[in-house]
């Protein structure tokens, strides 16, 4: 008996260290920090790695907002037409709710994670099967969200005009001010969203991108379609393979602010794939690149909220689509491997404190 207790005793012990090593009390959590600037801070999740503990104790006291990373896109609600899912995103709404979370809607309109049955119909199935779709999945969630992503990524990745996705081929340039429209009658009450990635950086590419973007805001904000915000994915990188500085981004914000729109951070990360593998570098340069980043966002009156794709570098989706050549884990978000703080953590809470 003895022995046991003693056991026990040291497993307690190390356990309890371990969490209080984690986040030394007192540590104002990002959502707090968001909230003191009248911002929320999100993190994208899944009901899986929510399965674990202390990743839900991180989620549920630095986030103020959840988002599911895969969940509720199309490929997992409606997998057989007419056949609608809502099982997975349920769960996660009612950790959000249990939690006193806000959740995001993510999203409905996108050429990625499609059922293969959507992607093979012809223009005017496919335009039926897009308003019934829209229809049925934001009627369930009415007045439920914090905000919808209508439409993801429909610019090219070239900023030469709108994505030629499916979605352009068989509907046409309409299909965007067509899927707002939807929306909005489904739940008149949503804010509606088009996000984006690649309009961050300070390269002649992403100027491209972001005038392509605004040519196609300009045109939905004269006719009159709904839509309340936009969405900057906000995937950076720490090194020259993608955004790392952002001199021009004010400007942009100001130009989308121009359009009365509200501005989200939506998938916030720093990619460390090409960065060599001596961890205090890659930290401290991933900090950077989050300390630079916020600097240029945190000014404009319009930004509303900053999502993280993820929230620990236990669970980001770019070890599977962006591995590090040496095989490392890379180390993206704002906590580290143990859920424990780390250079970014501090980076962020800096730019969250600083007037
Ligand atoms: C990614 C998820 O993180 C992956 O788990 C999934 O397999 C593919 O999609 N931009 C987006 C997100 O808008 O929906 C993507 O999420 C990442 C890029």
């Amino acid at each position: 008996m003895r022995r046991r207790q003693l056991i026990l005793g040291s497993l307690v012990a190390v356990l309890g260290w371990g969490v209080a090593r984690a986040l030394p009390p007192g540590t104002p959590t990002l959502q707090a920090l968001a909230a003191a600037r009248g911002l929320r801070w999100g993190a994208a999740v899944t009901n899986a790695q929510l399965q674990d503990p202390g990743f839900r104790n991180l989620v549920t006291t630095q986030a103020g907002l959840i988002v599911p990373e895969s969940e509720m896109k199309w490929d997992g609600l409606e997998a057989t037409p007419g056949r609608f899912d809502f099982s997975a995103p349920d769960r996660l709404l009612g950790f959000a709710r249990e939690h006193g979370l806000a959740m995001r809607g993510h999203t409905l309109v996108w050429h990625q994670q499609l059922p293969d049955w959507v992607q093979t119909l012809p223009a005017e199935e496919l335009d039926r099967a897009l308003a019934t779709y829209i229809s049925t999945v934001v009627g369930h969630y009415r007045g439920q969200l914090q905000s919808w992503d209508v439409v993801n990524e429909p610019i090219a990745d070239d900023g030469s005009g709108l994505r030629r996705d499916l979605w352009l081929e068989r509907l046409g340039p309409d299909y965007i001010a067509r899927a707002l429209t939807l929306a909005h009658r489904a739940d008149p009450g949503a804010v509606l969203v088009i996000n984006e990635y690649g309009l961050e950086g300070d390269d002649p590419k992403t100027a491209r991108k972001r005038q392509s973007f605004l040519t196609l805001l300009r045109d939905l904000r004269r006719r009159g379609v709904p839509l309340h915000a936009v969405g900057l994915q906000g995937h950076l990188y720490a090194n020259g393979s993608g955004p790392t500085t952002f001199a021009s981004l004010p400007a942009f914000l100001r130009d989308l602010a121009a359009l009365d729109l509200d501005i989200f951070v939506t998938e916030l990360d720093v990619n460390d794939r090409e960065l060599p593998a001596a961890i205090p570098e890659r930290d401290a340069r991933v900090a950077g690149v989050y300390a630079g980043f916020l600097a240029a966002v945190l000014p404009e009156p319009r930004l509303k909220l900053i999502t993280g794709w993820g929230l620990s570098d236990r669970f980001t989706w770019l070890n599977q689509f962006f591995p590090r050549a040496d095989g490392l884990p890379q180390r993206p978000l704002p906590f580290n491997n143990r859920d424990a703080t780390k250079p970014a953590t501090a980076a962020i809470q800096a730019a969250l404190l600083r007037k």
